[in-house]
């Protein structure tokens, strides 16, 4: 009996540990308010061969949202976060979600991500345009949102961005929505 108290109480303390320390949570998990969530669907202008990432996607709250507008058409999600809890309880959401099939779940750091692997390959080269539409969504702190962009910038061509939130100051937003919490589209 003790040792069970002690393994609970090891394990509560494991968890408190991935969701505080820096190595695992450099930005700490905190869900998009789900009042929210239509005008981010709206903002991510879901449609065919589109790709959305979501970059520290935390419990999947965007990301199963979105996949769940699209059954009828072929956008493929991603979601990809560091801390192994979150990604656990994703993968458990995916097993009951009626469009798990476009949805991908990474184990990964946001910063060290190949991006090249994640998204579809191109049948020939004049589909390129058409099947590389991707879109990343952000909700991460403002002062990594300039570095994961140009991170972005080095590794791939043509992308748009959904940030919640905070604005790019590096960037002009096409439109900006206003929710609880404002929604910007680049
Ligand atoms: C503000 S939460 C956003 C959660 C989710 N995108 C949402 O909107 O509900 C930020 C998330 O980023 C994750 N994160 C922090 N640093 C990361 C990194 N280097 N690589 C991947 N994910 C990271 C955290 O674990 C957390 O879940």
């Amino acid at each position: 009996m003790i040792i069970f108290i002690f393994i609970i109480i090891f394990l509560f303390l494991f968890i408190i540990y991935l969701f505080a320390s820096p190595r695992f949570s450099p930005i700490p998990y905190f869900p998009t308010n789900h009042q929210d969530l239509n005008l981010i669907i709206k903002a991510l202008n879901l449609k065919n061969n589109q790709t959305v990432i979501d970059l520290g996607a935390g419990s999947g709250t965007v990301i199963f949202a979105a996949a769940s507008n699209t059954i009828s058409l072929n956008t493929k999600f991603i979601a990809i976060d560091i801390n192994p809890v979150l990604i656990s309880i994703m993968h458990l959401r995916r097993l009951f979600h009626p469009n798990r099939k476009n949805i991908k779940i990474i184990w990964g750091d946001l910063f060290k991500i190949k991006y090249n692997s994640l998204t579809r390959k191109p049948a020939c080269p004049e589909l390129v345009e058409r099947v590389n539409s991707l879109t990343f969504y952000l909700y991460v702190s403002p002062w990594l949102l300039e570095k994961l962009i140009e991170n972005l910038k080095l590794k791939i061509e043509n992308f748009s961005v959904v940030s919640y939130f905070y604005p790019i100051k590096s960037l002009k937003p096409k439109k900006v929505f206003k929710g609880k919490n404002n929604i910007y589209s680049y």
